[in-house]
This record gives C-alpha cells, sequence and structure tokens, in this order.
C-alpha cells in the first residue's frame, strides 16, 4: 500500500487562514446547510481526513446535539483540532482501514479522496462505517484539465470529472441523491491562476487561500452558489465537486 500524501507541515498554517479564508467560510456553510437539507435526523457524524478539524468546528457551532468523531492520519492535525474542540472524540486512522461497522448515521469525506490511491476503498470503507440507509458526503476537486504545480505541492493523485466520482461512488455501492459543482463562479479565476501555476518555477500551496482584498466578494459568490444548490440547481462545472449520497 501506497504511503497516502499530505505534508504534516501544511496544518499549523492552514489552520492559520482556515477562520479567515472565503474558501473554508463559504465551504463550510455549503457542507452545514447540505447536512441539514439530507440528514437533519442525523445523531452521529464520522469525518475521515478531518485534518485540523475546521469542518467538525462548523458544524459543533450549527449542530450542538449531533455527536461528531474526527478520524485523521496525521497526529499533528489531531493536536491543532484538539485544542480546537476538546470535548470532541478525535482518533487516529487510516481512511482505508476504518475500525467502524455500521455505527454512523453519515460519513463524511472533504477534500481528503484524491489525496488516496485506494479511493474506491476509502468509499467503501466508508459505506461500512454507516449504519444501513446512512447518508454519505463527500467533496473532491474537480475537472482534471485544471491540473497544476498547485495539486502537486499539495499532493493530490488527482482532479475528478463527475462521471468518474459516481461511477466510484456506485461501485462502492453508495445510492447517489445529490451531486453538484461548487466554486463555479471562480472558475475563470481559478484557470488563470493555473495556467500562470504551470509556468511559474515554485507556488504557494497556501497564498491562494489567504484572505485578500476580494476575500468578502469571493465569499459572497460562493454563498450565492449555496443558495442555488439549495434550491435544488445542480452546478454542471466548478472547482469542486460535491456528492451526497445513501448506504442502501
Ligand atoms: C486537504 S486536507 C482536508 C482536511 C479536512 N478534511 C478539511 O476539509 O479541512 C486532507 C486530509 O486528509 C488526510 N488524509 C490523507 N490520507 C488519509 C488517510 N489514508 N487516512 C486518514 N486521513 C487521511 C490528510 O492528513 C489531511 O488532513
Amino acid at each position: 500500500m501506497r504511503r497516502p500524501s499530505f505534508d504534516p507541515e501544511l496544518f499549523e498554517p492552514l489552520a492559520d487562514v482556515e477562520e479567515r479564508s472565503f474558501w473554508f467560510r463559504a465551504r463550510n456553510r455549503l457542507i452545514v446547510s447540505t447536512f441539514r437539507r439530507h440528514f437533519a435526523d442525523a445523531r452521529s457524524f464520522l469525518e475521515i481526513g478531518c485534518g485540523s478539524g475546521v469542518v467538525l468546528g462548523a458544524l459543533r457551532e450549527s449542530l450542538p446535539s449531533l455527536r461528531l468523531v474526527g478520524g485523521e492520519l496525521y497526529p499533528e492535525a489531531l493536536e491543532i483540532a484538539r485544542r480546537r474542540l476538546p470535548d470532541t472524540e478525535l482518533v487516529e486512522l487510516d481512511a482505508r482501514r476504518l475500525p467502524y461497522n455500521g455505527e454512523f448515521d453519515v460519513v463524511g469525506a472533504f477534500d481528503v479522496l484524491e489525496h488516496i490511491d485506494e479511493d474506491e476503498a476509502v468509499l467503501a470503507q466508508m459505506v461500512a462505517a454507516a449504519r444501513p440507509r446512512g447518508g454519505m458526503l463527500v467533496l473532491v476537486p474537480q475537472h482534471p484539465w485544471l491540473w497544476s504545480k498547485h495539486d502537486e505541492i499539495v499532493e493530490h493523485r488527482r482532479r475528478y470529472t463527475r462521471k468518474e466520482l459516481l461511477a466510484k461512488a456506485e461501485r462502492a455501492g453508495i445510492e447517489v441523491v445529490e451531486v453538484t459543482s461548487f466554486v463555479s463562479s471562480l472558475l475563470p479565476a481559478m484557470a488563470v491562476s493555473r495556467a500562470v501555476d504551470r509556468v511559474r518555477k515554485r507556488t504557494d500551496p497556501i497564498a491562494n487561500l489567504e484572505p485578500g482584498p476580494l476575500n468578502v466578494l469571493f465569499e459572497r459568490m460562493l454563498d450565492g452558489e449555496r443558495k442555488l444548490i439549495e434550491h435544488g440547481v445542480s452546478l454542471p462545472f466548478g472547482g469542486s465537486l460535491m456528492l451526497v449520497g445513501r448506504r442502501p
């Protein structure tokens, strides 16, 4: 089994921008709103590859009675997550071999699968960790044509097409309920920034997420996309792809 890919040195600088960056803030609101729309009755949630706990923190704030469990490969990330969420169950684990069977109402993975060669095995493990009819929530980077040095530096194995994610989810036994792109309105800006990345010698993985002068505008644009998604629109293109599913 090949080593999973993520540079643990990125956790501290990421944790520093997560609370302020448009990208994390708008993504958190999308995850919380999707959770509420599809899994209003859920009482337990497992996040695999929870990193330093930025999504768990948002769920804790919006859904305080939900039992949260965060699983993560790197102790460096769990240390930050423990500071953020001292009362939350945080477990060192490998998503390719989850120690759970039919336990959780919902299982989620946010920007994790693209770091792992055995992504289908992880999806199958997520299904096994959920109770029958339990929910799945997955976010991944989309569009292989956006591939750039940024993906290499953050150690992505792939960017997904919608077709690829749907096929892998279905092979893992997930009944797909909803699939939509996200970060659609910023796709032209992303395409330009990735094209520049391709010709640069070096690229800073955190710089794109640093709150700049357009932070508030970008956050509003992504909030607008979330509102469309809440009204049932499936956005066809975007930097991210979200899939909602259920264990049969
Ligand atoms: C881009 S970060 C996303 C972190 C978090 N989900 C978030 O949304 O902020 C990818 C995370 O996946 C974790 N990861 C990668 N391979 C893993 C594995 N095999 N098992 C558990 N976690 C893994 C990394 O350590 C890292 O924390």
